[in-house]
């Protein structure tokens, strides 16, 4: 497959989408703005891993291989896990918590984008 053939390719853009939704969440942290940040945080994120389940089921499943498939469900897990440590971090007021999830947090989005390549990789070597 050629590289203008992932522009065709629905799931491609919807990735894509999440990880700018993501992003963007994760700016509102960095910038400390505007004055509800905190609540567009929750917002971004909360947003971006709804439209990755939905995404993933609906296009994903049909069309991804095994690797992906389970890649994508991993990626999938440790973005649950990121919210709940967020939501845990945040009610517990505890600054350890708290930076262990500012730190999986980034992990976390590396590792997304990480596998949005490697199915891109896959996706030329078809
Ligand atoms: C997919 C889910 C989430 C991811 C991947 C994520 C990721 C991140 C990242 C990367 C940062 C640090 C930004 C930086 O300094 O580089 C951060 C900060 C933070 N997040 Fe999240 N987050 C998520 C959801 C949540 C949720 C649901 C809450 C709370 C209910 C939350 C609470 C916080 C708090 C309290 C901070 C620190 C704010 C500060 O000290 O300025 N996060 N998050």
């Amino acid at each position: 497959m050629d590289i203008l053939g992932i522009f065709t390719y629905p799931f491609f853009y919807l990735m894509v989408m999440v990880l700018i939704i993501l992003l963007i969440g994760i700016y509102f942290v960095l910038s400390h703005k505007p004055e509800n940040w905190f609540f567009y945080h929750k917002l971004f994120m909360g947003l971006g891993l709804i439209i990755a389940i939905i995404g993933f089921i609906v296009l994903g499943v049909l069309s991804l291989t095994l690797i992906n498939l389970i890649l994508g469900v991993l990626t999938i897990i440790l973005l649950v896990l990121s919210i709940m440590g967020g939501f845990i971090a945040n009610k517990q007021q505890d600054n350890k918590l708290r930076s262990f999830h500012i730190w999986f947090g980034r992990a976390v989005y590396i590792i997304a984008t990480i596998v949005l390549i490697i199915g891109i990789i896959t996706f030329l070597l078809k």
